[in-house]
């Protein structure tokens, strides 16, 4: 499946043989072309950045690299292949064939659920505007710049289904999608994590970690839809966002090591005494985990939701895996437990599993997550130092939910709000934690250099060395 490059918008769906489609597509690309120029990474008009392009949307080999000229980066739509006889696989459909079209009675459902996971994916990108100012190489500019415009391109994605199956509403939600800003006091993005300031790399390596994580994981739900064109949309996507996590986790990863070699070297476990030394202490990126994770949890919504079991019964939404577990996939009857607070402690209760699909799929997300924490402990430990990183309890610091109305402690302790107050500095990063993070930041231009508080990686982007030149500012 090669994409079409010689067009206006590269695509493998047959746009030319769309006319509508076409224009309606081609009015909508110089307004994201605006919203680029305004929201898009600052500073970044004329550089030349080693990127990858897809080129085709085989699971191997679809990745093209060279240098592009930003903004000049070709945003297209891919889908992955179509499954033949592709069927829906749960839910009061289970075993029909997959829909080619919006099915009347579900339009407005599955049209919030692009909607919403559209508009995360412009909200990335004006949340993280500011920091190719402050990128600590040239190879990390490069992967900032990689993620900002697949992040774009998934905007593409969605916003493809809304003008190709949504009619005049698809196309006001189209432009909905490019008027909201991350942050914005009157037209906020629509989910709270994306509404967060990503201040400084470290939040950046954290966000790409655990929230495009969560990225992984709707998608990857998503990709299950018995409405085919989201599912086929949805798989591609998922290959980009792989990268995003490895920026991420390789990024925090680098930091812990970085950070371990100065512990070492000055022999202390002192904080005050690793910040002089211009290195992120580990309490403080314990603290950042703290934060990163539990704003990623409230993404998962509402503990117990009826929304959810009607995504899934009727088929637009499915579990993480779907078609690999072994059950009747219907779940009626079926239990899960979920958290409750009772008589002041947290309790787990039975509920329907069709009610608690958002926090079977947080679970599900839970589990891949710690496994990447474990990842960096084995840095600190290679180092011979004896502290550990911990994901927090589910419960810690939530937003949405009922666990919003109490507070826990990262180990999954409900407390009152004396001691919440007291500890609330030592388990979320304060403004002072904040502004000695961003008192390290400060861009490095120099092919192979890095600044000092994080070490290189081990290998370079597509095989190129560490010092590559991977962005020439022109
Ligand atoms: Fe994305
Ligand atoms: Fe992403």
């Amino acid at each position: 499946m090669t994409i079409d490059y010689s067009e206006k918008i590269p695509n493998n769906v047959g746009l030319a043989e769309n006319r509508t489609l076409q224009r309606a597509l081609e009015q909508w690309q110089p307004e994201f072309q605006s919203w680029w120029a305004d929201m898009g990474p600052e500073g970044s008009k004329g550089f030349d950045v080693y990127l990858r392009t897809a080129v085709s949307v085989d699971p191997k080999g679809w990745a093209h690299f060279d240098y592009v000229k930003m903004p000049d980066y070709r945003w297209g739509i891919f889908l992955a292949p179509a499954e033949p006889e592709r069927k829906v696989n749960f839910g009061a459909h289970q075993g029909e064939a997959a829909w080619q079209e919006v099915p009347g009675e579900y339009r407005s459902n599955l049209r919030r659920l692009i909607v919403t996971q559209g508009d995360t994916e412009p909200a990335s990108v004006e949340q993280q505007r500011h920091l190719g100012l402050t990128a600590p190489s040239l190879y990390d500019l490069r992967n900032l710049f990689q993620v900002n415009v697949e992040e774009g391109r998934h905007l593409w994605a969605m916003v493809y289904l809304l003008q190709a199956y949504f009619g005049r509403d698809g196309r006001e939600e189209a432009e909905a999608l490019l008027e909201r800003r991350s942050g914005d006091a009157d037209n906020p993005r629509i989910l709270g994590a994306f509404n967060e300031k990503t201040p400084d790399w470290l939040s950046f390596f954290m966000f790409t970690y655990f929230t495009d994580r969560d990225g992984k994981y709707q998608l990857a739900s998503l990709a299950e839809s018995g409405f085919d064109p989201l599912a086929r949309t949805c798989r591609f996507m998922l290959t980009e966002e792989a990268h995003h996590m490895f920026v991420g986790e390789s990024g925090v990863g680098r930091v812990i090591q970085r950070t371990c070699e100065v512990m070492n070297q000055l022999k202390t476990d002192d904080p005050a005494k690793i910040r002089a030394a211009g290195v992120i202490d580990l309490p403080t990126i314990q603290r950042y985990l703290n934060f990163h994770f539990s704003v990623t949890m409230d993404l998962f919504g509402a503990d117990v939701s009826s929304n959810a079991a009607t995504f899934y019964t009727t088929g637009l939404k499915g579990r993480f895996d779907e078609t690999k577990i072994g059950d009747d996939h219907k779940l009626v009857g079926a239990t899960y437990p979920v958290l409750e607070v009772r008589d002041g402690r947290l309790v787990s209760v039975e509920v329907p599993a069709l009610n608690a699909l958002n926090e079977k799929l947080r679970d599900d997300y839970i589990r891949d997550a710690t496994a990447g924490v474990e990842r960096w402990n084995r840095i600190i430990e290679k180092a011979g130092i004896p502290v550990r990183l911990s994901v927090p309890h589910k419960a810690f610091h939530r937003k949405i939910g009922p666990l919003a109305a109490v507070h826990v402690d990262p180990t999954g302790n409900v407390v009152d709000d004396a001691t919440w107050a007291r500890n609330e500095r030592a388990w979320l990063p304060s403004a002072e934690d904040r502004a000695f993070v961003s008192s390290l930041m400060g861009r490095v231009t120099e092919p192979g250099r890095f600044a000092g508080w994080i070490a290189p990686p081990a290998r370079g982007i597509n095989n190129q060395s560490v010092d590559f030149e991977y962005v020439r500012f022109g």
